[in-house]
């Protein structure tokens, strides 16, 4: 589905009445909930004694309560109460050879045997995950690595302001760029700007804005201004990893209209790398960033795994230990740990070997093209498309709001709650996604699977009004 068509429906779901489920039918839904997962409701009970709100996780949504966990393998997660889901969240997008993957589990328990989880000092898998890694990034000259997301484009923004001297960031509305202070500003929908930035003082933002998705015309706009622009960060398939799809050629246009003005553009690739394709939103898209942002995907999801990439001369500025001179500081006792650094270089050459992205790719493909029949079957208006090994479906398209019509702007918890429902719908067939709208495929998404899946969205569309 190309990017006129997302917008077309996405405009025309946002400005009607969502298509909610029929009340016996979500009535049904819920309460079969409740049935089916007494041990999980006992975990939450528990949890809220203990863990803010109960719950840590919040990418499947968790509505009424969340499911807790046994086992997970292959393409499967067993919960407390014994039910096996086929599961899509993938632990939010890392998973791509599915989960226990044995060659790599087998190499990461050697390393931990041979060196344990972190010692302090240098071990060769630093370099070798590292060229690995550059070999699909070759924007990458120089890479540090560091443990989560977040950290990573933290420090990609203080590595902007050292190497140029300039103090502003733009991220695009709706982005999400982890949760450090700075970034915590205008995410999920666009044009929330302070909305979720509770417990940060404003001043924190002081040299932090964004530009609406795809506008090239204010991004122009916002360089001619007096303020000095550091750099421009970008989610490279568009906010929400691509809920909010990214126009064709805006990434490009980003990058010239940042080395025009002698800016730099972060690409975050946290969710993109060895997903979208093996080179990333960078080589799927066609544009060459200053600063490569990685994160849990670079591990296959195993703890602390996250790293930053990019000219060799922006990189010097981020020098950790005896670098001399003027330095963006970086720290991280756990950073780099031969753990981390053995699962990165282990998982890339999987990837590699069994052609995972591809593979995933394909599933992907099948399951939004399965959808988006049965969506026509039911005469309903939502829809579905894919970038690579992630899927996107849109029901009541709570990131297309635009906050400016009066109409759409009161609408974001509605559309959110029924996105909750749609989790709770999807986990009554056994299915467990991202916050219900998004599904992220592995390897083991076979035919027959994804076939078995597409079944299963049919019968959530029966419960429709
Ligand atoms: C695009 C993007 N950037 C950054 C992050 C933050 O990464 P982490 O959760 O490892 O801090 C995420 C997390 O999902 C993400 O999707």
């Amino acid at each position: 589905m190309d990017y006129e068509e997302i917008k077309a429906k996405t405009d025309y779901i946002v400005n009607n009445p969502i298509r909610n489920f029929k009340l016996e039918e979500l009535k049904g839904i819920i309460e079969r909930y409740h049935k089916n997962h007494p041990k999980s409701k006992e975990v939450y009970e528990r949890m809220c004694k203990i863990i803010p709100g109960g719950v840590e996780h919040n990418l499947a949504f968790n509505h009424p309560f969340p499911i807790a966990s046994k086992k997970v393998y292959d393409c499967y997660m067993e919960t407390v109460d014994d039910i096996v889901m086929t599961d899509y969240l993938m632990c939010g997008g890392p998973i791509i050879l599915g989960h226990q993957y044995k060659p790599l589990i087998d190499k990461v328990v050697e390393t931990i045997q041979e060196i344990g989880p972190c010692h302090g000092i240098t071990h060769e898998y630093e370099y070798l995950a590292a060229e690995q890694l550059q070999k699909y990034f070759p924007s990458c000259e120089i890479i540090r690595w560091l443990q989560s997301g977040t950290e990573a484009d933290m420090l990609a923004i203080r590595i902007a302001r050292a190497f140029t001297n300039r103090k502003w960031i733009i991220k695009i509305g709706g982005s999400y760029h982890g949760w450090s202070d700075q970034l915590t500003y205008d995410m999920h929908v666009p044009g929330t700007k302070l909305l979720e930035s509770h417990g940060i003082p404003k001043p924190v933002f002081k040299f932090t804005d964004s530009c609406p998705p795809n506008d090239i015309e204010e991004l122009r706009r916002m360089f001619k201004e007096k303020r000095k622009i550091a750099a421009v960060i970008i989610e490279p398939m568009g906010g929400e990893s691509g809920a909010m799809p990214t126009r064709p050629g805006f990434n490009k246009e980003v990058e010239e209209l940042c080395h025009e003005n002698r800016a730099l553009m972060i690409s975050d690739e946290v969710v993109c790398a060895f997903r979208l394709s093996m080179g990333g939103g960078q080589a799927y898209y066609g544009y060459t960033p200053d600063i490569s942002v990685f994160g849990k995907i670079v591990g296959h999801g195993f703890p602390s795994a996250a790293a930053i990439g990019g000219r060799a001369d922006v990189m010097a500025v981020c020098g950790a230990g005896v670098t001399g001179g003027k330095r963006a500081y970086s720290g991280g006792t756990l950073a780099a740990n031969p753990l981390t650094c053995a699962a990165a270089y282990w998982a890339i050459k999987f990837v590699e070997e069994t052609n995972a992205t591809e593979i995933a790719g394909r599933a992907a493909t099948r399951l939004s093209s399965g959808l988006n029949e049965v969506f026509a079957k039911y005469d309903l208006p939502w829809f579905s498309y894919n970038f690579g090994g992630t899927v996107h479906f849109q029901t009541s398209c709570v990131f297309g709001l635009n906050l400016n019509d009066p109409k759409q702007s009161g609408q974001i918890p509605i559309r959110k709650d029924f996105m909750g429902e749609m989790g709770a719908a999807l986990v009554d067939q056994k299915l467990i996604s991202v916050a219900g709208s998004r599904f992220y495929t592995c390897i083991l998404h076979t035919d027959e699977i994804i076939d078995e899946t597409i079944q299963k969205i049919d019968n959530i569309c029966q419960k429709v009004e």
